[in-house]
């Protein structure tokens, strides 16, 4: 009975000290000593390979890949869904800037990467002058897509007094790079011909297209970027991110 007691009382004790003194922060965060650019890149660099794998234990999801179930595009005179979607490539962002203002609560990130979008799709409609009437395999496949964040932090405070980082709202620009692929199978069901001289040209003309339906997808990806940052700020506090004083 004291046995019990005591092996009760030591777990108690162990599950406390665990959760007042344990790091929440997974060992890929090499927080920094200082709000340089150069160690903040690098520190972003290094967490994110390991950060889009997501954290299960602190209800983190997986960034890459990240799943798309369902994703209506509503564009003039052409519907198109895009579903069972899978976005792939984010492991391997390269990290071009990042701005820390800790003080004016004010945070930037600049990076590029190759994303790879698969999954199914169908279109009613019209795209530029073609009437499209289509289903069936989708990928698009971008090639240095390039992104600046712009987000407004504040800080919050839970009931013990911790602190965390928290994103009171965020904008972002972005192009769409070097080249955007796309492999849409069967843009008319009745021709295949068709489907293929459509299809050619719809590469030829990348730029346009992308610029036509691609910001829905990207407004999607972003929104599910920051709020998954958003989980993980959520759960870590800001003493296990950044070795510099919450500023007063
Ligand atoms: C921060 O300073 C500590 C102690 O001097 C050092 O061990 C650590 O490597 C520094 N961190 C970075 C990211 O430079
Ligand atoms: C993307 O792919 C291109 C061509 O394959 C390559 O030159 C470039 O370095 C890649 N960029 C990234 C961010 O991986």
């Amino acid at each position: 009975m004291i046995l019990r007691a005591s092996f009760g009382f030591l777990c108690f004790v162990l599950v406390s000290c665990n959760f007042v003194y344990g790091k929440l922060a997974p060992d890929y965060i090499h927080p920094c000593n200082a709000t340089t650019s150069a160690c903040l890149i690098k520190a972003t660099q290094d967490a994110i390979p390991e950060f889009v794998k997501g954290i299960p234990n602190l209800g983190v999801p997986s960034l890459d890949p990240f799943v798309i179930e369902k994703l209506a595009i509503p564009l003039n005179g052409l519907k198109v869904t895009f579903y069972k979607g899978k976005v792939s490539g984010f492991r391997k962002c390269i990290v071009d800037n990042v701005i820390s203002e800790l003080e004016k609560r004010h945070f930037v990130l600049e990076f590029h990467c190759n994303l790879t979008i698969k999954g199914q799709y169908d279109a009613v409609g019209r795209i530029l002058l073609f009437p499209i009437n289509g289903e069936g395999d989708a990928k698009v496949k971008l090639t240095n897509l390039r992104m600046k964040l712009d987000i407004n932090t504040k800080y919050v405070k839970d009931k013990q007094g911790i602190d965390y980082f928290s994103i009171k709202n965020y904008k972002y620009s972005f192009d769409y790079g070097d080249h955007v692929y796309f492999d849409l199978q069967n843009l008319f069901k009745e021709s295949k011909q068709l489907s293929e001289t459509v299809l050619n040209f719809l590469n030829d003309n990348w730029k346009t297209v992308a610029e036509e339906f691609g910001k829905p997808i990207v407004d999607y990806a972003v929104d599910l970027a920051i709020r998954t940052v958003e989980k993980f700020f959520d759960k870590v506090p800001y003493d296990e991110l950044i070795y510099v004083p919450l500023p007063v």
